[in-house]
């Protein structure tokens, strides 16, 4: 008797916590392999991004009911090398207070806010939905809860909201870190059309510092997702980089993410030069980086996905992927300081030479490939202008030019692109400030991740061919060569 109850309670604790009922093999049609994705039902953006104890920990908002947005929760998923992801058990459920909404992470090592030594604890938003149909505005504000347990059961702190709305209608997506410079925690939270900045010694009480909105900035409406945090140039200079999202009106339509870079004393960011895209292309949102990585790293994630269309894509089991993870690193030349994005360096674990050759004469064509799982680069010393092509024996096609100045991606005859009248309305433009000289092109399934000169400019968007892409062509405009081609295939991480 006592046997049968204690089997079935291992019975119970794996089928919750190891999620051995795995309906799902990753292999549906457009199911990333090495891009996380959850392994059922909607996603959005990446949360609570934090490194502890040898885990990069990605929390996410998710709805563990259906495949388009609903009440938030936060999914969870625990990684040793950001690409192998282990699926947990959902992190926190909607209570009272609201469904919740985005935030971050923190490793309280002093336990500051007194729920133990090395306590993880998360900052969240609460989006209450009654408060919404009342048709009050203050239906955000900020809530804590903790883990004792490296994220895996959770405690919402008994007095939350730890900061109540004054009546702002977007209120939302704190991001906490600890600034030894002032020997205080700061939040920076999405406040309407800009930023605002709070400190705390205790996470649960805090005080207001300032607002971030710069003069003459453009008008992109409400703000979501805010990061900010420190890094060092080559030449050693520190600034500070304040990344904010919108989820309308970035330069291809909808959602987009840029970033200011400038100084920040633990009250007031004040910027020095105009904002920047992080990333051109149409999918690519609410990115956020990992608190806590050693050596200093900083790795941003974003959501591949925009929200014009992110409801209504093509996939059944599971809705969204995020982004590769990009190591960030802060540069300087003549027009400014500006980000490189490069993909982790374990990724070049993943990859198998294909085919390489030193000098390539365009037209360049290779049929029957498997270009579902895989990584083209190559360099251009003589060539400014090219056509790069993805096809399939179904005519479906997706296209990559590069035109002067501009960096131009195509995927209005990709495949499946009726399900949305937004999504391929038009060609999507990026203009480049400097010559190119190397291309990175990464596809996984339906996503193509494109980053020139060693990842300061970089286009994420996603496809739907009816069949996977097998055709590579490449034609150089005045016929020149392009240099050290490279096609490699990228080994699935879905076990
Ligand atoms: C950004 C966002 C956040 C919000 C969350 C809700 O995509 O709108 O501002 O917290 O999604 O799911």
């Amino acid at each position: 008797m006592k046997i049968t109850a204690l089997f079935l309670l291992i019975l119970l604790f794996n089928t919750s916590f190891a999620q051995n009922n795995s309906t799902t093999n990753y292999n549906e049609p457009y199911r990333p392999q090495f891009h996380f994705t959850p392994e059922s039902k909607w996603m959005n953006d990446p949360n609570g991004l934090i490194y502890f104890n040898g885990k990069y920990h990605l929390f996410y908002q998710y709805f563990p009911d259906g495949i388009i947005w609903g009440p938030m929760h936060w999914g969870h998923a625990v990684s040793t090398d950001l690409l192998q992801w282990k699926q947990l058990p959902i992190a926190l459920y909607p209570d009272k207070l609201g469904w919740i909404f985005s935030g971050s992470a923190v490793i309280d090592t002093t336990n500051s806010a007194g729920f133990g030594k090395n306590a993880m604890i998360a900052i969240f938003t609460y989006h209450n939905d009654e408060i919404v149909k009342s048709g009050k505005k203050n239906c955000e504000s900020q809530g804590i809860a903790y883990s004792l347990d490296e994220g895996l059961t959770w405690t919402k702190y008994k007095e939350n909201p730890v900061l109540n709305n004054s009546g702002e209608q977007d209120f939302r997506d704190p991001k906490v870190f600890w600034n030894a410079a002032i020997n205080k925690w700061n939040m920076v939270l999405a406040v309407g059309d800009k930023s605002k900045i709070w400190s705390s010694t205790n996470l649960k009480q805090w005080q207001f510092e300032s607002d971030f909105k710069p003069t003459n900035d453009l008008e992109l409406g409400v703000w979501e997702c805010p990061d900010l945090f420190s890094m060092k140039t080559n030449s050693g200079e520190t600034k500070w980089i304040m990344i904010v999202n919108h989820g309308d009106k970035a330069p291809n339509g909808g959602s987009g993410t840029r970033y200011f870079v400038g100084d920040f004393d633990g009250k007031t960011f004040k910027e020095s030069q105009k904002s920047i895209w992080m990333d051109n292309g149409t999918d690519f949102y609410a990115a956020v980086t990992f608190s806590n990585v050693p050596d200093n790293k900083r790795i941003l994630l974003g959501w591949m996905s925009n929200w014009q269309y992110a409801t209504k894509v093509p996939t059944e089991v599971w809705r969204s992927a995020m982004t590769m993870p990009r190591e960030l690193s802060l540069a300087k030349d003549k027009k400014g300081y500006y980000l490189n994005q490069k993909l982790v360096s374990q990724f070049s674990t993943l990859i198998k030479p294909v085919f390489e050759q030193a000098n390539v004469v365009t037209p360049f064509e290779k049929v029957n490939l498997d270009l579902s799982q895989t990584e083209v680069t190559f360099d251009l010393d003589k060539t400014t202008n090219f056509i790069l092509s993805l096809s399939n024996s179904k005519g479906e096609v997706y296209t990559i030019t590069l035109s002067e100045n501009k960096l131009i991606t195509d995927r209005r005859n990709s495949g499946n692109i009726n399900f949305s009248e937004t999504f391929a309305p038009n060609s999507q433009v990026m203009n480049l400030n400097d010559k190119i000289s190397s291309f990175k092109l990464v596809l996984d399934k339906s996503s193509a991740e494109i980053l020139l000169n060693d990842g300061k400019y970089s286009m994420t968007n996603l496809f739907f061919p009816t069949k996977d892409f097998s055709i590579l062509n490449i034609v150089s405009k005045d016929n020149s060569p392009i240099t050290n081609l490279k096609i490699n295939s990228i080994s699935r991480v879905w076990k």
